[in-house]
């Protein structure tokens, strides 16, 4: 007999509270032996994937593209990059993930596309006055030649945000923007035919039977018209180009044309912002259903910092009605068990802390109870591939194999985000350990630390205490926890404000001690689930660095 949680599940929306791990294709399974992973590398995994326990896969770019930002710079949204396969693998993949119950999420970047994509070819061909120019930011520049760029804004990924372009004839012609690097021009989005076009993208790949799609640098499309510098004095907002109130007209569109599917897509939005009102806003009832919570992955393993986050991003969604997301680590950010275990264990782009002293042990240690700890608050979850193997950042990457347009555009100050995008390790004891065939041609794109032999999903099967062993037993808890599906949550007096207690409904307790020492069990509970394997409840204490689940009867 279906009960009142049966069918609050089957009411609430898959993306309300689902897990949803993060394929990062280049990295993730290598089936043709040329050193990068690929889509049939994928579908060959699709098995150990749902056996793992998410709910969805979001897949970073997998479309035709030059890869002068691994993918974020789309040539072609209809078709795949040739490196990852055909547009037949994508359908089968997504056919197949749906048979084993997996959704499928798949990337839109619409702030920017490749200088290789037909509209930019043609627009820089077509010459200065060109119709075609009008669907990017083409300007001359300023000084008596026009020498210097349009404006003084900066490119994210370092140097000027402008580049010059040489005419038809020869001649120094347009400067055009690029919010990130020159490959990346960015799109005019005042230009209907850009609406129109993205709008075509994301029929094509929901009538394919993509679930949702993220949306990439989400807060950027919309620029100041008048292109003004950018006065770091002037207050706040508007921003000529981060968060601009014109920016939501895309969004309502793409919510309109996501709810005319049935069942409705999903759009889970790239955004980030500091400040938690702002932010709710791409949450409103007609723009995305859910955005990332990168204030959960920037803050610290501190007690105090991370109730404030908590209780911040609790209330700024509330404030919308929208659900949460939790998010401890992704393809752009320093991996959390490193993080964790340094002194300043927050996460910030401008501050990457690379090459700072790190205890893996310690990391480790907290990064599982960051899991349980995140994966027991109200909302969804995002797992990045290889958290689950319990890998590190990688720092020891040589300069001349280092890839991120980050590091090259910055001159090495800021090593960028190759660290946290090696290649997977599923087997054997020496790299490519599984990412790629026997037979392989080629080494992996970046190279694996030899140390990661003992972190291979097959050393870790069905090993007790083993982080693999760990995930998969959290997450099938939590499907089956009916405690955890609604958005019910409570905060539990404790006398040391270093441990965070909460309680779900059905009597869920979580229990998390970042004191460094012991903290006391709530009386008349019993254990579910610890992150410490070691962890006797008999004790009736628990140890620093450790979450507990428990349940009142
Ligand atoms: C955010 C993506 O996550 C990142 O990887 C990419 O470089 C930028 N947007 C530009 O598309």
């Amino acid at each position: 007999m279906a009960t009142a949680n049966d069918t609050a599940a089957q009411q609430s929306p898959w993306w309300r509270d689902a897990v949803i791990y993060q394929v990062y294709p280049r990295s993730f399974a290598d089936s043709d032996g040329d050193g990068v992973g690929d889509l049939t590398g994928v579908r060959e995994r699709l098995p150990y994937l749902a056996g793992l326990g998410v709910d969805a896969l979001w897949f970073s770019p997998w479309y035709a593209s030059p890869q002068a930002d691994a993918g974020y710079d789309v040539a072609d949204y209809r078709r795949i990059d040739p490196a990852f396969g055909t547009l037949a693998d994508a359908e089968a993949l997504i056919a197949e993930a749906h048979a084993l119950g997996l959704k499928i999420v798949v990337d839109i970047v619409p702030n920017h596309v490749s200088d290789r994509h037909p509209w930019f070819r043609e627009a820089l061909a077509c010459g200065p006055g060109a119709e075609a120019r009008d669907l990017f930011w083409f300007r001359p520049g300023r000084g008596p030649a026009g020498e210097l760029p349009p404006n003084d804004w900066q490119s994210v990924f370092g140097g000027p945000a402008w580049t010059r372009t040489t005419n038809p004839d020869g001649t120094p012609g347009e400067w055009y923007l690029h919010l990130f690097a020159p490959e990346q021009p960015d799109l005019n989005w005042n230009n209907t035919k850009v609406r129109e076009e993205h709008e075509s993208v994301l029929r094509f790949w929901f009538d394919r039977g993509a679930d949702g799609v993220r949306i990439d640098s989400a807060t950027m499309p919309a620029k100041d018209p008048a292109l003004p510098d950018f006065d770091p004095a002037a207050p706040p907002l508007p921003h000529p180009y981060i968060d601009r109130d014109d920016v939501h007209g895309i969004y309502r569109s793409w919510r309109a044309l996501a709810e005319a599917y049935s069942p409705p897509r999903a759009l889970i939005g790239e955004v980030w912002l500091a400040d938690p009102v702002r932010f709710a806003h791409y949450l409103r009832p007609d723009e995305m259903h859910t955005a990332f919570n990168f204030d959960y992955l920037n803050s610290p393993w501190d007690p105090a910092a991370l109730r404030t986050v908590i209780d911040a991003t609790l209330s700024s969604h509330a404030s919308v009605g929208a659900s949460p997301t939790w998010v401890l680590s992704n393809h752009d950010v320093t991996r959390h068990v490193t993080r964790y275990g340094r002194a300043d264990s927050s996460f910030g782009h401008a501050l990457r802390q690379h090459r700072t002293p790190t205890n893996l042990a310690l990391g480790t240690r907290r990064a599982r109870a960051a899991l349980l700890l995140a994966l027991a608050l109200p909302g969804g979850h995002y797992i990045y591939q290889g958290e689950e193997l319990g890998l590190w950042e990688v720092e020891d990457i040589p300069d001349d194999l280092r890839q991120d347009p980050i590091f090259h555009r910055t001159g090495g100050t800021d090593v960028g985000r190759d660290g946290c995008r090696v290649p997977l390790p599923w087997s054997g004891d020496r790299p490519p350990f599984g990412f790629s065939p026997d037979t392989a041609q080629a080494a992996p794109w970046l190279p694996q630390p030899a140390q990661w032999a003992s972190c291979t999903a097959e050393a870790q099967d069905g090993r007790p205490g083993s982080m693999l062993t760990f995930y998969r037993t959290a997450l099938a808890l939590r499907r089956g926890e009916p405690g955890l599906r609604a958005l019910d949550f409570r905060w539990l007096p404790v006398d040391d404000p270093a441990v965070l207690a909460f309680t779900r409904a059905d009597g869920f307790v979580c229990l998390a001690n970042l004191s460094p020492a012991p903290a006391p069990l709530p009386p008349d509970t019993h254990l579910l689930l610890a992150s410490d394997v070691d962890f006797d409840p008999a004790t009736g204490h628990l140890p620093p660095d450790t979450t507990v689940w428990l349940r009142r009867p």
